[in-house]
């Protein structure tokens, strides 16, 4: 058959794909031709309207470098990136809750515990501390721990390298016997999401603000335990009923504790400061 029409075309591009080598690229195939005719015959697009779509994806690829990505982006405030997230990690008992990446991930130089790893960036003193336990129930000894967060404008390091002058506001800490670490840097803050490119016009036309909940990011690794990338979202922030790129879950809201002076994390404090405490379990049954 050589001529098709809104009834045949989908089956005919799905029968030429039969020959496919891989039996998971056929499906996969298969499934995005029959979901991808599926929402063209539902819009009914006007020619103008599938060349500004074809446009928009366009523009979507040229504002990637290697500093930006904008697919990872659109994926995160079409909600793809956490429905990909909620499929490979369900919830599981006392496992820590699992969210999205984001495009701001380095890794980072590796400190000791109790050294600052904000000193080039501006914010109000913070001490986080943490405990890696397996869901078994072990301290997760010398697991990996990487953290990365904005600043207190809402600007990671890699945003704003001329500023920084190199990484800062991130860090790797090796967990010690009993799974604790403990670290100073500056109170990041909610900030937006990069608006300045095919995203933040989608979001506009969407009628969405483009703003994250203040968070602070973990990857955390250990021998025998499935890696936990996840946040820890402040207590209390503007937008945590509306992030996004639907990143929340409520086991990941702790409180940011506001102090003035006294001892705390090796340092004797004069000013106000902030801490942050959380305990993290890893996977250990389904590495
Ligand atoms: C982030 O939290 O770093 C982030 C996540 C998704 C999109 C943009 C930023
Ligand atoms: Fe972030």
């Amino acid at each position: 058959m050589r001529e098709f029409d809104e009834s045949s075309i989908t089956d005919a591009v799905v029968a030429r794909m039969a020959g496919s080598r891989d039996d998971r690229t056929r499906d996969i195939s298969e499934a995005l031709v029959r979901h991808l005719h599926a929402f063209v015959r539902d819009i009914r697009p006007t020619p103008a309207e599938w060349e500004a779509a074809i446009g928009f994806l366009t523009a979507t690829g040229q504002k990637c470098d290697d500093k930006r990505q904008e697919f990872i982006l659109l994926s995160d405030t079409l909600g793809v990136s956490t429905l990909v997230d909620a499929i490979n990690n369900p919830v599981s008992g006392d496992v820590t809750e699992t969210t999205v990446f984001g495009p701001f991930y380095v890794p980072p130089p590796e400190f000791g515990h109790g050294d600052d790893i904000g000193t080039a960036i501006e914010g109000l003193p913070m001490l986080v501390s943490g405990h890696v336990r397996k869901a078994g129930g072990a301290a997760a000894a010398c697991a990996v721990v990487d953290v990365w967060h904005s600043d207190e404008a809402g600007f990671y390091d890699v945003q704003q390298m001329d500023k920084t002058g190199g990484l800062a506001g991130r860090g790797r800490f090796i967990a010690d016997a009993d799974g604790a670490f403990h670290f100073w840097t500056r109170r990041p803050a909610a900030y937006p999401i990069p608006t300045d490119g095919p995203v933040g016009d989608m979001l506009a036309a969407q009628g969405r603000h483009p703003w994250r909940p203040e968070h602070i990011h973990f990857k955390i690794t250990a021998r025998g335990c499935r890696p936990l990338v996840t946040h820890v979202f402040a207590q209390g922030d503007d937008y945590l009923d509306s992030d996004v790129v639907f990143g929340v879950k409520e086991s990941l809201i702790r409180p940011y504790v506001a102090h003035s002076g006294g001892e705390a994390g090796g340092r004797t404090m004069t000013g106000p400061w902030v801490s942050l405490d959380h305990a993290f379990v890893l996977d250990d049954k389904q590495a």
